[in-house]
């Protein structure tokens, strides 16, 4: 079978990596930060899940503890489960979590420029990998690192890798970040915004290339954005943030046609439906509660158009609406099944 037709499957073997009710809390002197409040999301092999929600809902935080790499202190896991191909990673030992980095699951960030370094040529920082992980000799490990330019499609690989980071254009070294993240062959890629330095034209290229990246190697891809361009175009699932939660997650289809969560409506209000590309997130009035202090029962409800006496005083459960789609929101199944 190939990887395309294993979107979404859901069976035991396809699915990659289960986030259970996810928790995660920043300690300062200030006080105790709830950044994550119990997240829930998967994603199996060859197929792509959207991570939306506005700044400081948690996408990165739950995609570090995800990798392994969350700021401890002053970031602290307090519960639930990450389990990748079935093996829990929470408690897996250091050195376990080292070898499935790179391994099995890589994440490519925001800002290319910053992620690669300076004095070193791109194609050494990515032979690296070979020389390390693999044990090649220099010169080995270098033309497999051309191989890795050539495959994202940077022209003239074997003299480009001879070439320091600052001689590539934005586009050219997300190309670059996004070979090192799969020299190594991973089976799940998380992209944490991995175009939103770029301008829109480069961004679309380099969307098409991470879906087809994609496709070709049957990965779980992860996307966190802001875009709702993007998303619509390439992702199958999609999951909305909202204060350290997954409160709606749904096929991309069925979101955008009609959104089960005030919040998930609020955030596609005001995009254009035609040409979308390049368009951010809509501003909702009012901010996101200070993590320090979430407001009782629906933590969406002081800006909620449509909050009631309940959404003030109990928390929303999830309400599966069916086919994976779920809301954590009062009046789910009225939001979805309006004309
Ligand atoms: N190292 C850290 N120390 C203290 N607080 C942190 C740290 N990293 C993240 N946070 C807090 O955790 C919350 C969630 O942050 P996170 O980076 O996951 O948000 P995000 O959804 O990725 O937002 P953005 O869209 O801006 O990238 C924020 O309130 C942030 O301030
Ligand atoms: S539970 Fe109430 S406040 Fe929360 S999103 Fe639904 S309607 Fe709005
Ligand atoms: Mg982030």
């Amino acid at each position: 079978m190939s990887a395309v037709d294993n979107r979404g499957g859901g069976s035991p073997e396809s699915r990659l990596l289960e986030v259970e009710d996810l928790h995660v809390e920043f300690r300062s002197k200030d006080g105790t930060a709830n950044v994550l409040n119990g997240v829930s999301y998967h994603v199996d092999a060859g197929e792509t899940l959207a991570v939306l929600g506005e700044s400081g809902s948690g996408k990165s935080v739950t995609a570090q503890t995800v990798m392994g790499i969350l700021d401890t202190p002053p970031g602290f896991v307090t519960g639930g489960s990450i389990r990748y191909r079935g093996e829990e990673m929470l408690t897996a030992g250091e050195e376990r979590r080292r070898e499935l980095r790179g391994e099995n699951m890589a994440m490519i960030f925001q800002d290319a420029l910053s992620a690669l370094n300076p004095v070193f040529t791109v194609g050494f920082q990515i032979a690296e990998q070979f020389r390390f992980r693999r044990g090649m000799s220099r010169k080995d490990a270098m033309a497999k690192a051309a191989e890795m330019l050539d495959m994202v499609k940077i022209p003239n690989a074997k003299q480009r890798v001879k070439e320091f980071p600052h001689q590539f254009s934005g586009g050219m070294r997300q190309r670059v970040m996004i070979a090192m993240s799969l020299a190594l062959d991973p089976d799940l890629l998380i992209a944490d915004e991995p175009t939103t330095a770029l301008d829109v034209t480069v961004q679309a290229q380099i969307m098409d290339l991470l879906d087809e990246l994609r496709r070709e190697r049957g990965m779980g891809l992860i996307l966190i954005t802001h875009d709702l361009g993007v998303v619509a175009e390439v992702a199958d699932r999609i999951s909305v943030m909202y204060a350290g939660r997954v409160v709606e997650k749904a096929d991309a289809h069925s979101l955008y046609k009609q959104p089960g969560h005030p919040y998930t409506e609020g955030l596609m209000e005001s995009i254009p439906r035609l040409d979308m590309k390049g368009h951010e997130l809509a501003s909702i009035q009012g901010l996101p509660p200070t993590l320090t202090n979430i407001p009782p029962g629906c933590p969406f409800h002081p800006r909620c158009h449509r909050a009631e006496d309940a959404c003030r005083e109990k928390v929303p459960e999830f309400h599966d609406l069916g086919l994976g789609r779920a809301s954590a929101c009062h009046f789910a199944e009225e939001l979805i099944s309006r004309d």
